[in-house]
């Protein structure tokens, strides 16, 4: 018998108001799948995110999460959200932030609930490394380490299914890759499907399975090497989109018109390795 898919995605619409995201979305992902999800700012990256974790109804089609419909307060899911300061940052610890995360269960009160919490957050902050900072206010910790921190809540409750959305954002190369590895490391270990919304493909491009592409209400779904193709991305976004391989990893290049078109602003963003000049930049969405 054919597993059931983590996420299943058939006809899916999201409009708000006269304005649609996507449609027509079919998407099944298999368990452990890593597939990366890209697309200029308003794409709706966020949101597809949202209608999974049952925070935004479809506007057509359906939605499934490890079988059952999409649907608020899912333990099937993990979710680490879009970066930004976690309040409370002052009074809460790590332990506290992974603790939320092992709750989302209810393992019940009693002396066994207690204990199998007090289980499942240490295992949780020691799959990420974080013993050492798991006890210190969250608001006196490292961009890095916080985020090591949310990976640990998200994974406590042994979600069937990890929402990342731009989980590698302002971290350093460092941090980028020992967050996405330690991702990377769940799935191949517990077989959880991974959804991983990014405007950078570069740090994540090995482990990659395939690629959601959204741009404008049309998207392509593929490997790597079938959705980021200079004629894939020209014709996506409408306009020429050069796609380079540089040394393992991917530049796109485009002219004035292309380089807006591909909704970033400011400069190419150079991590060294590439010698990228103002008319390149690494894979940005
Ligand atoms: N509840 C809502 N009601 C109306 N419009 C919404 C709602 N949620 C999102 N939108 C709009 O949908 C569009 C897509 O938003 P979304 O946050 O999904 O984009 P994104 O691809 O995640 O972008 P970014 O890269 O900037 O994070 C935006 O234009 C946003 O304003
Ligand atoms: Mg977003």
């Amino acid at each position: 018998m054919a597993e059931t898919p983590a996420v299943r995605l058939s006809g899916a619409r999201l409009s708000f108001g006269d304005r649609t995201l996507w449609e027509g979305l079919d998407l099944e992902a298999a368990a452990g799948e890593f597939i990366a999800v890209l697309g200029p700012n308003g794409s709706g990256k966020t949101s597809m995110l949202r209608m999974l974790l049952g925070q935004v109804a479809l506007s057509a089609g359906t939605a499934e999460v490890a079988g059952s419909p999409a649907r608020l307060g899912n333990p099937a899911i993990g979710y680490v959200p879009q970066q930004k300061t976690i309040e409370g940052g002052a009074q809460l610890r790590g332990v506290d932030l992974v603790g939320l995360g092992v709750d989302g269960h209810r393992w019940g009160i009693g002396f066994r609930g207690r204990k199998e919490r007090k289980r499942k957050v240490a295992e949780a902050i020691s799959a990420v490394g974080a013993e050492k900072f798991a006890y210190a206010p969250l608001d006196a910790l490292s961009g890095g380490e916080q985020q090591r921190l949310r990976v640990a809540q998200a994974l406590a409750g042994d979600p069937r299914v990890l929402l990342c959305d731009e989980p590698l954002l302002s971290l350093d190369l460092a941090n980028q890759r020992l967050v996405s590895e330690l991702i990377d490391r769940r799935r191949r270990t517990h077989d959880t499907a991974v959804l991983f919304v990014t405007h950078e493909i570069n740090p994540i491009l090995p482990l990659v399975d395939r690629v959601l592409y959204l741009v404008d209400g049309q998207f392509r779904i593929g490997t790597p090497d079938e959705v980021m193709t200079s004629e894939t991305l020209s014709e996506l976004y409408g306009t020429e989109v050069d796609v380079l391989r540089v040394r393992g990893r991917l530049v796109v290049v485009g002219t004035g018109d292309a380089m807006d078109a591909l909704g970033e602003s400011g400069a190419a963003h150079c991590h060294g390795s590439t010698g990228k000049n103002h008319g390149e930049r690494e894979a940005r969405a």
